[in-house]
């Protein structure tokens, strides 16, 4: 189904979630859907640097949008963190429905700048642009700093440009395998005060049951997921392998751990949805 509304932004306004998941092939990219489709959610299929440098980027685009057109629910094709602008121009010619542009690493006045300019492309096109501020570290290239994102930054993105979605650092810490980050809710509250745009989680992954579950009911709009279907899929084929160490053929190898990733994707996907009665239900749920 095609993705031809703000679902983010919907989302962020209604108490629920859109789930964005990395994937890097056809067999995750179908499993994430099923999932979506089984719990009735929009979904972002997600293409990061890793998946970029295996395959082009038009490639991914033909492959990720025929997979979407068939879906039952609204599937997004993203090109995730790039600040190539080249890049960023190739994903929308090739029908990528939002991009991020992550200027983070720049000083404010550099990347809001840029984030208009890039905003402004991708909306002559009717592609959704995503920006960033503030750092949300990566543990295993061994960074430990947590830039939160300045509200007083978050404020002047809201008013100085048009994009759609902005990515906070708020304690999310990208590739950690359990969630142990710790989410700052009152740096979060200040943003949300000053800065009306739907706001995206990275690396969450890292992120507990019971934080997701606050996050839920703020402005949150998008969550990314990464490391927990990767590690989903290399644990499932591991144990595969081990199981069968005669099989040779991929399509069989791969049964269980793709099962696995679609069961994973599911349970993650139910939860950004579901609609808690009050605190205590939440608290229950978890
Ligand atoms: O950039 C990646 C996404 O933010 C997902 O992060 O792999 O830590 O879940 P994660
Ligand atoms: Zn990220």
């Amino acid at each position: 189904m095609r993705w031809n509304r703000n679902y983010v932004k919907e989302a962020a306004e209604s108490g629920t979630v859109v789930p964005g998941f990395n994937v890097f092939g056809y067999e995750d990219a179908q499993a994430v859907i099923r999932a979506a489709e089984k719990a009735g959610s929009p979904v972002i299929l997600m293409i990061n640097k890793g998946a970029r440098e295996a395959m082009d980027i038009q490639s991914w685009a033909r492959l990720l949008i025929s997979l979407g057109q068939r879906a039952e629910v609204p599937v997004g094709v993203h090109l995730d963190h790039c600040s190539d602008l080249n890049l960023i121009r190739q994903a929308v010619e090739n029908g990528f429905t939002s991009v991020m542009y992550d200027g983070s690493m720049l000083p404010f006045e550099e990347n809001w700048k840029i984030t208009q300019k890039m905003a402004e492309y991708a909306h002559a096109r009717g592609v959704f642009l995503e920006g960033e501020l503030g750092r949300v570290p990566y543990s295993d290239l061994g960074q430990r700093e947590i830039r939160y994102t300045s509200p007083k930054e978050a404020a002047g993105m809201f008013e100085k440009t048009d994009v759609d979605w902005l990515a906070v650092s708020v304690g999310n810490v990208h590739r950690l395998a359990e969630g142990t980050a710790a989410i700052n809710f009152s740096v979060l509250e200040k943003i949300q005060k000053v800065c009306r745009l739907p706001l995206v989680i990275h690396g969450s992954s890292g992120i507990s049951e019971k934080d997701a579950a606050k996050l839920k009911k703020e402005k949150i709009g998008k969550m990314n997921f990464g490391t927990i279907l990767r590690k989903t899929f290399a644990d499932a084929l591991r144990q595969e392998m081990k199981r069968c160490p005669e099989e040779f053929d991929r399509l069989k190898l791969f049964e269980y751990p793709v099962k696995r990733i679609e069961q994973e994707a599911y349970q993650i996907i139910s939860k950004l949805q579901k609609e808690e009665k009050d605190e205590d239900s939440a608290e229950r749920a978890i």
